[in-house]
């Protein structure tokens, strides 16, 4: 860095933070020349020379040759602590034996039927037994998971409209496309907030279905349902927010608007796709003891084998059995899905696993806490489960409007470092940081904090002010 950045209090951050990003994403290229070239052949016919938008950072997207147990390999031979988790799926690690046995048995003996197998019916009464909700149907991703519990509350009640919550991400289909990483400047009044398409290819006539209200706000919920009275089928959220930093609920939060919309006779859809074992072994839902009407899971359930499920009350989902609803699939509960599920379940997220992440949880949290104590910035660690992150800002984060406020800047400087450091986050590191999986170790989680005390040391010389809000 040049001589000329003044180290006070009164420094530019704005300066400091684009040198330091260039400098890092320098490091970043020298380390990954294999990575460049494989982009440019894939661009030849993969759109975007990727497979999914999600995989493209800056500089430039990170190549994966393999994985095995908590350390993931990029085609350049550089090795990580994987605590990107393949944004939030990865809790079992990276080819968990038992996951591994499951599915080599599986795919000896067919992969696909298009009919049940017995493991599907385990499955259901095991997640019964996690989430209190009695009767589960399968799918492929967490957007089918959610699009068919907005169908199935759209089906029950005979009604159209969804209240969705500012900040929360539902997956990919049109109903839930709405307000969910908007910019500050097409948010509106937060008493109204404006439903800003999430995607292009959203026709404003679904957009038009979709109430937008703040987290952690019951008043604001009830005012919604006033507004629309006999029109909203359900609520649906995240009930810890996991896509916006990590932003936990209130106390009574969650049951109060289990009451609101249910006395407005509309359903409450808690989207634990992500929070469903990241949290603990039955999700928020069994932490907090609020049973929605239904819980729409995915990610961490197959162990890293793509699957999702629904859960539901008897009532919710007599509406599939009696046919007014039809749930389908081609791949739905496929026996390779269901072994992987099956092992996961059983030998992946068991109450030992959960004593181990806490213990991890707790000294990365101890130790970050330490070093941001160490130079006053002030900084919030929120961790749930074995989700983590640290959010650049001095007040707590309460809801997507706040969270907004966060200079994304430091988020990508945090992740450039820790990636240069050998650990893998997912990119960007403003909206997601980190998730530990059962493979995870003490040296770990201590490489994390190394890097996170060498990035806090970097921006400390420019004082604890230049960089919290
Ligand atoms: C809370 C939540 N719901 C739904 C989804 C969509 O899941 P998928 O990408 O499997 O479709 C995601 C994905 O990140 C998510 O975080």
């Amino acid at each position: 860095m040049s001589s000329s950045v003044v180290q006070s209090q009164e420094t530019d951050i704005s300066d400091v933070l684009v040198q330091l990003i260039a400098g890092q994403e320098q490091v970043f290229l020298r380390r990954q020349p294999r990575s460049t070239e494989l982009i440019a052949q894939a661009r030849e016919h993969l759109a975007g020379g990727a497979t999914s938008n999600w995989q493209i950072a800056e500089p430039q997207a990170v190549w994966m040759s393999h994985g095995n147990g908590s350390k993931v390999y990029d085609v350049d031979g550089n090795e990580y602590v994987d605590m990107h988790g393949g944004y939030g799926a990865s809790i079992a690690g990276h080819a968990h034996p038992a996951i591994v046995a499951a599915v080599s048995d599986r795919v000896r003996r067919g992969t696909h039927f298009a009919q049940p197998t017995e493991d599907a019916i385990w499955i259901a009464g095991e997640l019964s037994r996690r989430f209190g909700l009695p009767l589960w149907r399968f799918a492929n991703s967490g957007t089918e998971a959610t699009m068919d519990a907005v169908h199935l509350a759209r089906a029950l009640t005979g009604r159209d409209l969804i209240i969705k919550v500012e900040g929360c991400y539902h997956g990919h289909h049109d109903s839930v496309q709405v307000s969910v990483l908007p910019d500050a400047d097409e948010i509106g009044p937060r008493d109204h907030p404006i439903g800003v398409p999430g995607n292009s290819g959203i026709a404003s006539a679904i957009r038009d279905l979709v109430i937008v209200v703040p987290f952690n706000d019951p008043d604001a919920v009830a005012r919604a349902l006033a507004e629309h009275r006999g029109q909203v089928a359900a609520m649906i959220l995240e009930p810890v927010m996991m896509n916006a930093g990590i932003i936990p609920p209130d106390d009574g939060y969650l049951a109060a608007i289990r009451d609101l919309v249910h006395a407005e006779g509309a359903l409450l859809i808690f989207d634990e796709v992500k929070t469903g074992f990241t949290t603990g072994p039955g999700g928020v839902t069994a932490l907090t003891g609020v049973v929605p009407d239904m819980v729409c899971l995915a990610k961490a359930l197959g162990g890293g084998i793509a699957v999702a499920a629904i859960g539901g009350t008897s009532t919710v989902m007599s509406a599939i059995a009696d046919g007014r609803y039809e749930q389908v699939g081609t791949f739905n509960g496929n026996p390779l899905s269901m072994a992987a599920t099956r092992a996961t379940l059983t030998d992946v997220l068991t109450p030992q696993a959960y004593t181990h992440l806490e213990a991890l949880a707790n000294r990365l949290r101890t130790s970050l806490e330490a070093v941001i104590a160490q130079h006053g910035f002030g900084w919030q660690v929120v961790t749930v489960g074995a989700k983590g992150c640290v959010t650049f800002r001095r007040d707590p984060v309460r809801e997507f409007r706040d969270f907004l406020q966060i200079d994304a800047r430091l988020g990508h400087l945090h992740w450039l470092m820790q990636h240069n450091g050998g650990v893998f986050l997912p990119p960007w590191g403003k909206v997601e940081q980190w998730l530990l999986s059962v493979q995870h170790d003490e040296d770990d989680v201590d490489r994390f904090a190394t890097n996170f005390a060498r990035f806090s040391a970097t921006l400390s010389r420019f004082g604890p002010g230049a960089v919290a809000p």
